[in-house]
């Protein structure tokens, strides 16, 4: 069935047309976290779908990851493993590049935060092209450990994100068209 707590989390995302630039339609989820149901049924449907299934490492993207990833950490048992924007981690890191629309960015993430044979989630906000969280993936891949899913709270079907993912499945909860 159903689940009836999706149309209020939905509901509960503002949407703020041509942020940060002309022709964007930004999805703001400043306004979940306001919302202290629906911010709660979105951690409690990823603890209940995640919770018991051997998963030792909850991976968030930073910025909006570090929002979700940590109290779905907490609830299943699991650590958490920030994945860092460039030079911002102090100790020895491996990372993975993506392109932009112009350009290319980093994620970076801390040697020995993970071991081989691991199995993670890695959570964010958000899939528009999918560039983000493939190199988090590739990131984690390098290091022997295994997606069990990528998780996000929204998803920008129009941009075809989940086709770069390969064979990492991915699971949403709103999907903004
Ligand atoms: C947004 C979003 C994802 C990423 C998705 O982050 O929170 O992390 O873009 O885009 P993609 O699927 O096209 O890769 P942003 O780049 O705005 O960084 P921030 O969260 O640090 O502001």
């Amino acid at each position: 069935g159903q689940d009836l707590r999706i149309p209020k989390i939905a509901s509960s995302i503002r949407v703020i047309p041509d942020f940060p630039k002309p022709g964007i339609m930004f999805q703001d989820i400043t306004t979940l976290l306001l919302d202290t149901e629906a911010f709660k049924d979105t951690i409690d449907i990823f603890v209940e779908r995640y919770k018991g299934k051997g998963i030792s490492v909850v991976a968030g993207v930073e910025a909006r990851g570090f929002i979700f990833g940590p109290p779905i950490a907490l609830a299943i048992g699991a650590k958490f493993v920030p994945m860092r924007k460039p030079k911002k981690l102090p100790g020895k890191v491996i990372s993975e590049e993506y392109s932009l629309e112009y350009g290319t960015d980093k994620i970076e993430m801390h040697v020995g935060a993970v071991e081989p044979g691991e199995r993670a989630i890695i959570i964010d906000d958000l899939i528009a092209t999918g560039g983000t969280l493939a190199a988090a993936i590739r990131l984690l891949e390098r290091v022997g450990v295994k997606i069990v899913e990528c998780a996000c709270v929204i998803e920008l079907p129009e941009l075809n994100g989940r086709e770069k993912l390969g064979e990492a499945p991915l699971f949403i909860l709103v999907t903004s068209d």
